[in-house]
């Protein structure tokens, strides 16, 4: 583990290395795959884009082992002109940390607050009783922010593997870098609260992942796990198979079987079998539906749609950059043709596309 020097979102100086990006899968898997080839979507006709018809306009209207730092760590490796992590453990983290994905990460951030309606987590906390609280894989570190400012009496570690948090933070709140797929260095009966947000595609083994948690909770310490599903399903038959929505699924399905860190964390029940196989006890689920795009005829869960809309389309090229590329072997120029149909469809009002994200919690027993 290294303790971030608190550093600016875009350190000056990065020295960015080349990665090896990996060899793309084969014509054979994709096509067993069910993923279409680039120039399916690169033949295809695409309107002229809208620079009016943005997302926040339409939002407008609805609702108002500790170790020194070394200068690896901001050795970031660059794929297609994105920046990723330095080396880390075995870390291989599929999202960009350039300061346009950081701020990508902040929307989502207020946007699963806004899912969780208000809510920073959902498992029934008693504030007398948190004292120290963990947050793996904090990304843009807002969680363990906001969550110091409601709990100014708690300590809170943030963790990840890119030093992209910022410096202005509340006393309470403390980043290291660390690989959560490595053995955590905490002490075990440390935590009062762990908190596992939108871990998809990066975790090795997600029962290791909850035996971890398990081992540093205090007894009667509470742990909480929130993902998506990757698939968009559709309760009317308009996500079409074929489609740009349809493609999304299958391309980041296959990329986590390559990196061997699934995305399907929904779909296989990972979050309560892995709770359940811990040890954890009184384990809640909520399951939410969130329509992606402007087609829900319910306010509020137009609102979660468009939110999350926005949170995606403001870094469309960041969250699939790697994969299209190292996956599927695709060109920026192609991916970039793709980002456009899929955003065709998302603001297509016939089309009502959803997937699911899961919140679920447990309490290590007495
Ligand atoms: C989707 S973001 C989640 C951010 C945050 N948990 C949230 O909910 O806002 C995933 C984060 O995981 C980090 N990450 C990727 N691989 C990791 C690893 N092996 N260990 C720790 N963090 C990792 C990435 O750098 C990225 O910041």
């Amino acid at each position: 583990m290294v303790t971030s020097p608190k550093s600016p979102k875009s350190p000056k100086g990065n020295e960015a290395a080349s990665a090896p990006a990996p060899a793309p899968l084969s014509t054979e898997a994709q096509n067993a795959a069910g993923i279409l080839p680039a120039s399916h979507w690169t033949a295809q006709s695409l309107p002229e884009e809208d620079p009016n018809n943005d997302t926040d306009s339409t939002i407008g209207s609805l609702a108002s082992t500790t170790a020194s730092l070394t200068s690896s760590i901001y050795k970031y490796r660059t794929i297609q002109g994105r920046t990723y992590h330095g080396e880390m453990g075995t870390a291989e983290s599929w999202e960009p940390n350039d300061a346009r994905h950081v701020e990508a990460m902040e929307i989502l951030h207020h946007t699963l607050i806004l899912v969780n309606d208000g809510k920073l987590f959902l498992a029934p906390l008693e504030k007398k009783k948190i004292h120290k609280v963990l947050d793996i894989a904090t990304g843009s570190g807002l969680w363990s922010i906001d969550f110091a400012d409601e709990f100014p009496a708690a300590e809170v570690i943030g963790t990840d593997v890119s030093p992209t948090q910022p410096t202005w933070v509340p006393p309470n709140v403390q980043f290291e870098l660390e690989d959560c797929n490595q053995e955590w260095t905490w002490p075990e009966n440390t935590f009062d609260f762990v908190n596992l947000r939108f871990l998809n595609g990066i975790v090795d083994d997600w029962y290791a992942l909850f035996r971890n948690a398990y081992r540093v909770c205090k007894p009667g310490a509470w742990v909480e796990s929130s993902g998506t599903s990757t698939k968009f399903l559709s309760p009317d038959g308009t996500v079409k198979e074929g489609s740009a929505m349809d493609q999304w699924g299958k391309v980041f399905q296959e990329g986590g079987k390559k990196l061997g860190r699934t995305f399907a964390v929904y779909e296989e029940d990972l979050q309560r079998k892995c709770m359940e196989a811990a040890g954890f006890v009184d384990i809640e689920i909520r399951d939410i539906e969130i329509p992606l795009g402007i087609w829900h005829p319910d306010k509020k869960a137009a609102e979660r749609g468009l939110w999350w809309k926005m949170a995606v389309e403001s870094d469309i090229e960041g969250y699939i950059n790697y994969f299209w590329h190292a996956v599927l072997g695709w060109t920026p120029e192609e991916a970039k043709v793709f980002a456009r149909h899929i955003k065709k469809e998302w603001n297509d009002p016939n089309i009502h596309g959803y997937f699911m994200m899961r919140v679920a919690w447990g309490r290590k027993p007495e």
